[in-house]
């Protein structure tokens, strides 16, 4: 913007210039010599900061971190298999198109859930981020994990300020703003993992986007919303029997997303044990929609301290994630990765 107005002036100089010495010709060529450098200047300074890494290095860089050259620059280093789809969640109309169908059932497609969703679509009746969002033309998203690694990190005031602010399960934000924030743009959650009054954390405009890791999930997300009878079977955790708020903030994510973060994990498809963990399917998402994804509160103690709590809220220790479904140590070769490549940027010193 600021390199943007300095041309705009340097050919202001050289309008007013022009006019008093039409007649020399040094005059007249020195703006357009001193327009040249600064546009050597400028895409010199891109490539030096791109051979640091990037501007994501550096949050507090003086130029913006939304431009589109460099985000693209990124993107193009990343050997993951990235297609940038931008529609996050699962429309009725989905399902008229026999084509856009997928193969796989879920958690990674949607075959043989088709009624499911029909129904579950019918009454949510709404499939996208809100316009203020999805006109950016550059969005600043952060996900924030629910580590430990956040507690004392004072990072609220600046996590508010990301146009999309990405949360994951039942994290509290009540008490814990001045390191958490108080945003929340998107909670990504499934039914064990869901809070039975989410309004308690969220805001007004919270859209809460339930992750379909089975069938029951959906049969679940449809008897709350129909007020049908609760099926309790089929949950490695009772999910809630209520759950307040108000269906048209609710969305179900793509499986493609689940997929697509199950083939950078390396994860076999057939593999029924193992899942992403919803906040490396959160990472996953935020790459595919925003242009600049920073993270905090990911990782985990590591083997040494058994007893450090994993979250910054509770007291669940790493004895308590024993019997998990995810592959830990995966997922953090895959952020480190991340990382490194630039693609994503840590809030805050992480091991
Ligand atoms: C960012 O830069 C400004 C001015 O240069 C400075 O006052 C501020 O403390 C910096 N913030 C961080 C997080 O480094
Ligand atoms: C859906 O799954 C069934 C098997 O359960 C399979 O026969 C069918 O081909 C799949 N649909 C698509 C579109 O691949
Ligand atoms: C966080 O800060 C509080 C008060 O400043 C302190 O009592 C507490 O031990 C700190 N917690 C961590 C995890 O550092």
């Amino acid at each position: 913007m600021a390199d943007a107005q300095h041309g705009h002036e340097i050919r202001w100089e050289y309008v007013k210039m022009s006019q008093k010495t039409t007649k020399t010709w040094f005059p007249r060529l020195l703006p357009g010599l001193l327009l040249f450098i600064t546009v050597v200047a400028y895409y010199g300074s891109y490539t030096i900061l791109q051979s640091y890494g990037g501007i994501s290095k550096s949050p507090n860089s003086s130029k913006s971190p939304c431009d589109s050259w460099l985000t693209q620059k990124r993107w193009e280093s990343l050997n993951f298999d990235f297609n940038r789809q931008t529609q996050l969640f699962l429309q009725l109309s989905d399902f008229f198109w026999r084509e856009h169908l997928s193969g796989l059932p879920l958690p990674y497609g949607t075959n043989g859930s088709e009624v499911l969703l029909q129904k579950v679509l019918a009454i949510t009746a709404n499939y996208e981020l809100p316009v203020h969002i999805q006109n950016l033309e550059c969005r600043t998203c952060v996900v924030i994990g629910n580590g430990f690694a956040i507690r004392n990190s004072s990072l609220g005031n600046i996590i508010n300020k990301y146009n999309m602010v990405i949360r994951l399960n039942d994290a509290p934000v009540k008490g814990y703003e001045r390191d958490v924030g108080s945003k929340t743009t998107l909670r990504l959650f499934y039914p064990e993992s869901a809070s039975p009054n989410p309004e308690l954390h969220n805001e007004p405009d919270t859209l809460m986007v339930l992750v379909p890791f089975k069938q029951q999930d959906l049969r679940w997300l449809k008897e709350i919303l129909y007020n049908e009878k609760r099926v309790r079977k089929g949950f490695w955790k009772p999910p809630p029997q209520v759950f307040s708020g108000d269906a048209s903030k609710i969305r179900v994510l793509d499986p493609h997303f689940l997929h697509k973060t199950a083939r950078l994990l390396k994860i076999p498809l057939n593999q029924e044990l193992v899942h992403p963990t919803t906040g490396m399917l959160a990472v996953f998402v935020a790459l595919n929609y925003c242009d600049v994804v920073h993270v905090a509160g990911f990782g985990y103690p590591g083997s040494k301290s058994p007893r450090q709590p994993i979250h910054y809220y509770g007291y669940d220790t790493m004895k308590n994630m024993k019997n998990s479904y995810h592959d830990l140590s995966n997922e953090a070769e895959a952020l480190k990765r991340l990382e490194d490549s630039g693609a994503i940027f840590y809030l805050h010193p992480h091991s």
